[in-house]
């Protein structure tokens, strides 16, 4: 068997990688301008921790997880992270904050991992990027974070559909499971297998049978069983997004496959992307803190799939190749030194540079320049050292000129085309 990687895992390579980073680095801006603050969780917990909050019902817990034994006497067992929520809330009760001070904004970013049955969109290992808010019950939050994720969909220039829905709360989910379990009895026919299962154990799942969309139409919606409370929460949030020109369509049918959701949930579609268009996903969790032994405080969030994400921006047609600024040629070894001071001075101004390598010829620096996409060559050879200038090659147009070597940075930075970063 070759040393290959795993079905489901990627390589992220160069633009690819970028793709990833270009998502992150927007998210990350716009929670900072959120006042949120950076978390870092483990990749591993123990078993136990998903199966009492993502739930042993959902088909994360029951049939994604990578779980093993660890070599301890207790024989614990322990999973590669799904997803970030249950981790970030055992870390916020760990530390006391749900005690101490129990408002609390986080972010957090990296690696999940489900073991689905990977196709465009769906991997393995995936990255998201994930907002927690903690003692906030407000709707003005729930908001909030809707209006976070068009801020980045702006930002990245995307056109993606705000699916929003309120699942009610311990109050009021009773009711609308018991007439949800009625309506799935009655049409139990007509469900796939999987349904049959889900009824008894989670009967809110079969409102995601795959079978017949049709059939699911006619299943009694959240919306209609709302206590008076839930309502109002929710016809606030409507009112909020409407004010902050969100754009949103209420979707009764969707029900998000991890159990600890109350109130607001939502999805962000995009049509660009295949079968797996759910790019963000979240909602409040207002029993999950104290269900996982804290005080009873409330929770809301979202996850981005950035992979997912950087699909759509590879379907906009959006430009992630960043190319240098400038490749540096020295022709022999006692140009080397200079070739290095120039680079420095020229990162120190935020410019992209490569200095090639000295034991090649000029004709293949050229080409390798060119291959790198650089806007500009600097060429300095014994000639241009002692006379303290380099020549500067725009490699677009093919036009040389000498400048003197304190003139160059300044003159790619005045250059109306510099790419920095881009
Ligand atoms: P989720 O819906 O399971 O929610 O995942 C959030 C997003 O992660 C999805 O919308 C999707 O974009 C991405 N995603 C999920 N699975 C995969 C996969 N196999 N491959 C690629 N991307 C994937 C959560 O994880 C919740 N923790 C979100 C949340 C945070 N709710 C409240 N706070």
């Amino acid at each position: 068997m070759g040393l290959t990687r795993l079905r489901g895992f990627q390589d992220l390579i160069g633009p690819d990688a970028r793709a990833v980073s270009v998502v992150e680095d927007c998210a990350r801006a716009i929670a900072e301008r959120h006042a949120m603050h950076e978390i870092r969780i483990p990749l591993i917990e123990r078993i136990e921790l998903y199966q009492r909050s993502t739930g042993e019902t959902s088909d994360v817990v029951e049939k994604q997880m990578y779980a093993f034994t660890d070599r301890d006497e207790a024989e614990t067992v322990l999973a590669l992270r799904p997803e970030g929520t249950p981790g970030v809330v055992r870390a916020y009760i760990e530390a006391g904050l749900d005690r101490s001070e129990p408002e609390q904004r986080f972010y957090y970013s990296g690696p999940m991992f489900r073991r689905e049955r990977p196709q465009k969109g769906r991997f393995r290992q995936f990255h998201q990027f994930g907002v927690e808010i903690f003692g906030r019950s407000d709707a003005a939050c729930d908001a909030e974070l809707l209006i976070m994720i068009d801020e980045i969909r702006r930002e990245l220039g995307l056109a993606l559909e705000f699916q929003v829905n309120s699942l009610g709360d311990a109050q009021c989910r009773p009711a609308f499971r018991a007439a949800l379990l009625e309506w799935g009895h009655a049409n139990l026919d007509k469900l796939c297998e999987d349904c049959h299962q889900r009824i008894e154990r989670n009967p809110l799942r079969i409102l995601d049978c795959k079978i017949d969309v049709k059939v699911a139409e006619s299943a009694p919606s959240s919306l209609d069983y709302l206590c008076e409370a839930c309502r109002k929460h929710f016809a606030m949030v409507e009112t909020l997004l409407t004010q902050a020109g969100v754009p949103y369509v209420v979707n009764p049918r969707m029900v998000r496959g991890l159990d600890y959701y109350t109130r607001t949930t939502f999805e962000v579609v995009s049509g660009a992307v295949g079968a797996q268009s759910a790019v963000v996903a979240g909602g409040r969790y207002d029993g999950l803190v104290e269900a996982l032994g804290g005080a009873p405080v409330a929770g809301t969030g979202f996850a981005i799939g950035v992979e997912r994400i950087a699909l759509a921006l590879e379907a906009a047609k959006y430009r992630v190749k960043a190319v240098p600024d400038a490749a540096i040629i020295a022709m022999g070894e006692a140009a080397v030194a200079s070739a290095m001071e120039i680079a420095q001075r020229m990162r120190s101004a935020n410019l992209r540079v490569e200095v090639l390598s000295p034991e090649r010829g000029l004709k293949s620096l050229l080409r390798r320049a060119d291959r790198i996409g650089a806007h500009y060559a600097l060429i300095i050879g014994e000639n241009e050292l002692a006379r303290g200038v380099v020549q500067l090659r725009d490699l677009r147009t093919s036009s040389q000129r000498e400048l003197a070597q304190s003139e160059v940075t300044g003159a790619i930075v005045s250059e109306p085309a510099a790419a920095t970063g881009g």
